[in-house]
């Protein structure tokens, strides 16, 4: 199989000698690029654009036409996993994501169905099939996927939450039976990641993006668990060429050592944790991707220049670590701040990779 000619991503997350820091950006296809709001117009809405492959293939494209970036991500969302499970997902303006029939009664929790990605989720496949012949072997594809307990999150909130209240009554309350719905969501991710591979993901990362709202007992039993769990099912090679695996859950900093230990080849860093000392603290198990605050985009480019300094110093010479943001980059960012960014990762980490 052949490597994409920019195998940066690739090598940093295996902790593998690079020339400079590989660098892209969570949500780096969205709405702060005027040529995806375009395309969101021709769509229609946001989930018409995820369910036509040519059309996701499109918006996956447009930041590396803008960008120097070391790595394509496919276009989709956590939440095309319960959507097939048949939860109705939909999105009303500006509230983000919402279910018609959110998960609350012991029978429908019983009665959920593991989706199959070949039929169910087709569509995502056909995507990620669709954007490695576009990208002809440029950049690697990293495929996704929600975690089990933060697809669970939206499955019993049954849309975003500041407490989580439904979710967490149930984890006290009802632990068996937060338990099947992990169970059942965590073949589901396994499966699904495992087709995106197949159909050509180059790279995969679990979002656990409310795990950090768990208790630090709660936390490994209803999310890192089920994680574990999908890496050791996971595929880790396809026609001979390694996958690398990154795990991110954000306000994870805490449980670091631990999450480097599930069997992940990277761990995701939000913006509280300084990179140095979460190398320090995870050691050569794993490669760090991370971390600065996407509000820094909001500054100078000179700014933007000396915080992405910061980062580079602070993790030091040496291999594994993959620049990103410590979130996904906000709606209202002005396109030239990831350009001064993306331009900043580049020249500055060079220094750092010399033998
Ligand atoms: O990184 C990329 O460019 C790939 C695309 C991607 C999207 N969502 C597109 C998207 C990825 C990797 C996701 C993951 C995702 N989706 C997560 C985990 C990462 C994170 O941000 O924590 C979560 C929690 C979701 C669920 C979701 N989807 C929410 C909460 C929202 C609303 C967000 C908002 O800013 O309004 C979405 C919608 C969504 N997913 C958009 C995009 C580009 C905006 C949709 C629009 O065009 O209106």
């Amino acid at each position: 199989m052949t490597k994409p000619k920019n195998d940066t991503l690739l090598r940093a997350l295996l902790r593998q000698p690079v020339e400079y820091t590989p660098v892209w950006l969570m949500r780096q296809a969205g709405r702060y690029l005027s040529e995806y709001n375009e395309t969101r117009a021709r769509a229609g809405d946001f989930l018409s654009l995820c369910k036509n492959p040519d059309f996701a293939t499109e918006v996956t494209m447009q930041p590396l036409a803008r960008f120097p970036l070391d790595a394509a991500i496919l276009f989709s969302d956590i939440l095309t996993i319960p959507d097939a499970m048949g939860l109705g997902l939909y999105f009303s303006e500006g509230e983000g994501p919402r279910f018609k029939h959110p998960l609350r009664e012991e029978q429908e929790i019983r009665a959920l169905k593991i989706p199959d990605p070949g039929s169910d989720l087709r569509y995502v496949m056909d995507a990620v099939t669709q954007i490695r012949k576009t990208l002809d072997n440029q950049v690697p594809l990293i495929g996704f996927s929600g975690s089990p307990f933060t697809l669970a999150c939206y499955m019993v909130e049954g849309r975003g939450s500041s407490d989580f209240r439904h979710i967490k009554t149930m984890l006290y309350q009802r632990p068996e039976l937060l338990h099947h719905i992990l169970d059942i969501n965590a073949q589901a991710v396994t499966a699904y990641l495992n087709a995106q591979i197949e159909a050509g993901a180059q790279a995969v990362m679990i979002f656990d993006t409310w795990g950090g709202a768990l208790s630090h007992a709660a936390y490994p039993e209803f999310s890192l668990g089920y994680m574990q769990r999908i890496l050791a099912g996971l595929k880790r090679e396809h026609d001979g060429v390694r996958i690398p695996s990154v795990v991110f859950t954000k306000g994870g900093g805490l449980w670091l050592e631990k999450i480097a230990d599930i069997g992940c080849d990277a761990v995701g860093l939000d913006w509280t944790v300084d990179i140095g000392e979460a190398r320090r603290r995870v050691g050569d198990k794993v490669a760090l991707q991370g971390n600065l605050d996407p509000f820094i985009l909001f500054a100078e480019p000179e700014t933007i220049t000396v915080e992405v300094g910061k980062i580079l110093a602070s993790f030091g010479s040496g291999n594994g670590h993959v620049f990103n943001l410590g979130h996904g980059i906000s709606q209202f960012t002005p396109p030239e701040s990831a350009a001064a960014l993306v331009e900043a990762v580049h020249t500055l980490s060079r220094p750092y990779h010399q033998a």
